[in-house]
């Protein structure tokens, strides 16, 4: 898949943008294992012309994210516009719009998918940010909010300039419960001409394949990976030799680079008991994780855990 400048594999799969998940270091692993581009947390626009510290520690990348993308969420299309040309985002090759988030504090302010229920506004902000560069601009959308608009929306994003679309088949009101559906899936598929990245449940091969079924581009996976950044590898058939340990330690390296011990130790557990999840005594190995309040020490809970998987 070719858009613009960017070229993706043929079967590109991206990591999902997932706020307090995907950082700079998660990034790194998924692409080593062989996602094709990675999305950033969602940056306010707000945020980054007010207070730019506060966004530039979700923007550190690495030289092993392939393509990288910048998501951004806002309702007000000057700052949206202004956003994508702050230097914080410069070395990104494409900026996504989050117009499917359903957290209340977002929503609330007008932002993420409320703008499905403002389809004029939506459409100009996307105009706005396609006027402000010259890179490929997408959206990210649901099924809908109040009504489920997702062709409608999907068409507008098309018409108003978007160079693709990505579509987490739900609505705003599941959150992220209940099944993705994968025939709203295909059904913008079929509507669209531009690229349709699909989005919602690929944890491993039966769901991947499930998905591609429905024609997509592309596939964006989001919770399938947490604890399992291999899963990249598996689903694109490749052999990559690792060692678990090896990969949450480098998780962990690539943090402290950036980040102090003290925020890095309450922040990395979430990882560290995702890592944990598929175990054998997961429960009583999550347990120690969850108490235990050095990371070192947790890393060696989880070297000895992870030598006893056979
Ligand atoms: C913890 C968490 C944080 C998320 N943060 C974002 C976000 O910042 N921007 C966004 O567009 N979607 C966000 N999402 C939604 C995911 O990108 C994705 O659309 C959703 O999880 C469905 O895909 P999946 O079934 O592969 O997880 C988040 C999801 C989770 C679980």
């Amino acid at each position: 898949m070719k858009i613009k400048e960017l070229d993706f594999s043929e079967n590109p799969l991206i990591l999902a943008p997932m706020a307090g998940v995907s950082d700079v270091g998660f990034r790194n692993l998924a692409s080593y294992f062989g996602a094709d581009a990675t999305v950033t947390e969602m940056l306010s626009a707000r945020a980054m012309k007010h207070n730019p510290k506060k966004t530039a520690f979700m923007t550190l990348t690495t030289d092993a994210e392939k393509i990288k993308i910048a998501q951004i969420f806002g309702h007000e299309s000057q700052f949206m516009a202004d956003a994508v040309k702050s230097p914080l985002l410069e070395k990104f090759d494409s900026f996504d719009i989050n117009m499917g988030c359903p957290a209340p504090k977002i929503v609330k302010n007008g932002e993420g998918s409320a703008l499905m229920d403002d389809i004029v506004l939506a459409s100009k902000i996307i105009t706005a940010v396609k006027n402000s560069t010259t890179k490929p601009v997408s959206v990210k959308f649901r099924k809908g909010r109040e009504c489920e608009n997702y062709l409608e929306f999907a068409r507008m994003c098309e018409d108003s300039g978007a160079d693709f679309v990505t579509f987490h088949a739900r609505t705003v009101a599941q959150g992220y419960s209940g099944k993705a559906d994968y025939e709203a899936i295909a059904s913008v598929k079929a509507k669209l001409k531009i690229p349709v990245i699909g989005n919602g449940d690929v944890v491993d091969e039966a769901s991947y394949k499930l998905m591609k079924q429905t024609g997509v581009d592309g596939v964006m996976i989001g919770r399938g990976s947490m604890g399992k950044p291999w899963l990249f590898a598996q689903l694109k058939e490749e052999k990559v030799n690792f060692n678990k340990f090896d990969v949450v330690k480098k998780h962990i390296d690539i943090l402290r680079e950036h980040f102090e011990e003290n925020w890095l130790k309450l922040y990395i557990r979430k990882h560290l008991l995702w890592y944990a999840t598929d175990l054998p005594m997961s429960a009583s190995i999550r347990l120690k994780l969850a108490t235990c309040d050095d990371i070192d020490a947790c890393l060696t809970i989880l070297k000895e855990a992870f030598s006893q998987e056979s």
